[in-house]
């Protein structure tokens, strides 16, 4: 199946009933089923026919669109991309290959693995002029600012793959995205150290020239750790996309609008910032560095669970998991991996990590709202144990996930059934009321 044949749901001859008792008006609304998971109420019409919006601020049971891209079972813990597992391509694949498995459809063949990469690993370079920007930040500002105001400007730079009714040109912005995101990144992260930039390679995979970019310096030859390159790459595998997330809603919202796909996914990253969403990952750090020691759970869970605390357990619960979120079982393992192979014995972080889950899974407030560990757990003792300032973890997130956005931007613009995404409202200000001069005004 290629991406240009965007799949649909089936409309179904199933049909629900809806009775307005106030009036005894029924009305039919038929049942739109997917390949698996629930079915969707087709409620397109149900403002025209009864003048009543439904009501879902949080789309806690919404479907905002069909999708062929990623499907989550949050009740038994399930994540596929395109009907392969979560485990199977953490274990057995590669980042490179679930990025064409995104975009195309189907993993790669050895000869369209070889093209795309070589693709991707072309684009790695940023305009020259592009260096100059970052020049204009504070060396302090954060490098979620700077990712979110680069990515923003090569819309400026890149005239050529904006024009997104062009099938070559949203292939090309994808490309571009996905293989500048890296540098921007580790240029960000330079810049924030007041390190020289270091240039793309293209005699290195994708995880290796990122870490290379990231981590050498113009003094000394850098040291690639297989394991530690491997261990990038399942991190990028694990945040690459996530079905209709805060994010990934917000590229797509961007998108319907058609706006060029450099602000949409600017747009994404400025979503992702939010400590509910893939700003988490540095707040688990900075919640376990707060927590300190082991004594000091009971206290903190005692904090999660009072509602005058607006404190929250970072790295746990989720809209749609209500079990263990598999990329957190992934990630738990990797951590003991690195760990070995960066020769970190005992990482006192874990530890904690690791009392402050058993406590909270074995406390009823938890368990009884199925608040789990979720993917942003375990990722931050990792990038830590990587040598990674908490700073850059969600600049981090934001590079994976980058894959996820333009294939769902991709998906949402050749859906034939895309409209402007404009959601109605309750009203619940003022009625009409007369205008007051300033001589009437108390
Ligand atoms: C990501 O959507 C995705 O797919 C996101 C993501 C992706 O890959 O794109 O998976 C990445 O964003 C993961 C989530 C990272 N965020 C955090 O770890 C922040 C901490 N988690 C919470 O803020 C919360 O769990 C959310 C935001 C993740 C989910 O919030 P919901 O679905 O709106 O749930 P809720 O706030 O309605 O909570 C239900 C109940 C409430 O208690 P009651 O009102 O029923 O008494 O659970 C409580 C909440 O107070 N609760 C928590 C809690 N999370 C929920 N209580 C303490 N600590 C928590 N972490």
């Amino acid at each position: 199946m290629t991406a240009e044949r965007a799949a649909s749901h089936v409309e179904t001859e199933e049909t629900v009933t809806l009775t307005i008792d106030k009036t005894g008006e029924t009305h039919q609304l038929r049942v739109l089923s997917g390949t698996t998971g629930p079915s969707a109420i087709d409620v397109r019409d149900l403002y025209a026919q009864t003048g009543m919006f439904t009501y879902d601020p949080g789309f806690t049971s919404t479907a905002s669109c069909d999708s062929s891209l990623t499907y989550i079972d949050g009740d038994a813990g399930i994540l596929r991309h395109r009907g392969y597992a979560i485990e199977d391509l953490a274990e057995h694949s590669d980042f490179m290959e679930v990025c064409y498995l995104l975009l195309n459809g189907d993993l790669p063949n050895a000869k369209q693995k070889a093209k795309f990469e070589h693709t991707i690993t072309n684009h790695t370079m940023v305009h020259e002029q592009l260096m100059y920007l970052f020049r204009g930040f504070r060396r302090d500002a954060h490098p979620m600012s700077i990712l979110v105001g680069v990515t923003g400007a090569l819309s400026a730079f890149y005239h050529d793959s904006t024009d997104i009714s062009d099938a070559h040109q949203r292939m090309v912005a994808s490309h571009r995205l996905i293989a500048k995101m890296p540098t921007i990144a580790a240029l960000a992260y330079k810049y924030s150290i007041g390190q020289p930039f270091v240039y793309p390679r293209n005699d290195l995979n994708f995880a290796e020239n990122f870490l290379h970019m990231t981590f050498s310096v113009p003094a000394e030859e850098y040291r690639l750790l297989p394991e530690v390159s491997r261990a990038m790459d399942r991190i990028f595998i694990l945040h690459a996309d996530h079905e209709q997330n805060a994010s990934t809603s917000t590229v797509r919202l961007a998108g319907s609008s058609g706006a060029n796909p450099f602000a949409c996914i600017a747009a994404g990253i400025s979503s992702l910032w939010g400590p509910a969403h893939g700003g988490a990952n540095e707040a688990v750090l900075n919640m376990l560095g707060e927590i300190g020691s082991k004594d000091r759970i009971p206290e903190f869970i005692a904090r999660a669970k009072d509602k005058d605390d607006p404190f929250r357990l970072m790295g746990f619960g989720h809209r749609v998991y209500k079990n263990y979120d598999p990329r957190a079982t992934v990630l738990r393992k990797s951590c003991d991996e690195v760990l070995a192979a960066l020769g970190v014995g005992d990482e006192p972080l874990l530890d904690l990590a690791m009392e402050l889950e058993k406590t909270a899974l074995a406390d009823p407030y938890f368990v009884e709202r199925k608040l789990f560990p979720n993917v942003d757990f375990y990722s931050g003792i990792l990038l830590k144990a990587m040598g990674f300032p908490t700073s850059m973890f969600t600049v981090l997130f934001a590079l994976a996930r980058t894959v996820g956005w333009v294939a769902q931007w991709k998906e949402m613009v050749e859906d034939p059934k895309q409209r402007i995404g404009r959601p109605r409202q309750l009203y619940v200000g003022p009625d009409e009321r007369k205008f007051v001069p300033m001589a009437g005004r108390r």
